[in-house]
């Protein structure tokens, strides 16, 4: 049994309802894991200690990460370098096959090139689209990337495009990770 913190940022609770599937497989295979958004870890602060491997998941919104992903990896790079870690993002370009490699996927790199910390382990996954709750901004702006990127533009559509199997095997793969810490 070990001790997991799993920090994560959501702005639609896509990200947020990931990281609750994850949660429940890794105390499935007996582990103790403690969820805490991002915001929470910059203004309280981390017990470090209580951890024995931490596995951050961040979502890309138009085409970076929220500033708080930054300042928290920025804040605390030393901290995490010393510990077993593994970090996933999450894009809507993820929902084909190279966007979702680490090497293909041009956000996870330009989070590699921009942030402090180099994580041990990484993984994208594909997001979802849920126009109708979106704002009008929001909704035109996706509609527009998606029609360059030959996506879905209905604006009426709510498209998940995770594949929930490969979430609980990536649970499952962090859960081990744990286990060799
Ligand atoms: C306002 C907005 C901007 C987005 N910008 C991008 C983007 O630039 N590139 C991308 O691949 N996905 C983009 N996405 C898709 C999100 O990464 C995806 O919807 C993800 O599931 C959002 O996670 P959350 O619900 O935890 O915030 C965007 C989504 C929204 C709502």
């Amino acid at each position: 049994m070990k001790n997991i913190l799993i920090v994560y940022y959501s702005r639609k609770g896509h990200t947020a309802r990931m990281v609750r599937t994850i949660e429940d497989h890794l105390k499935e295979m007996g582990h103790n894991v403690t969820v805490m958004p991002v915001s929470e870890a910059l203004l309280e602060g981390v017990d470090w200690d209580k951890y024995d491997f931490v596995l951050c998941g961040f979502p890309v919104l138009y085409g970076t990460y929220h500033p708080n992903v930054y300042e928290f990896v920025r804040n605390n790079c030393t901290r995490l370098d010393r510990k077993p870690n593994a970090m996933f993002n999450v894009t809507v370009v993820a929902r084909s096959p190279f966007k979702a490699t680490v090497e293909g996927n041009r956000y996870m790199q330009n989070f590699l090139t921009r942030s402090p910390w180099r994580p041990k382990d990484l993984k994208c996954f594909a997001g979802k689209i849920d126009y109708p709750n979106l704002n009008f901004f929001d909704k035109k702006c996706i509609q527009l990337i998606m029609k360059i990127t030959n996506g879905p533009t209905d604006p009426t559509m709510c498209i998940d495009f995770t594949d929930w199997d490969d979430v609980k095997r990536y649970a499952e793969h962090i859960g081990k990770l744990a286990e060799q810490s």
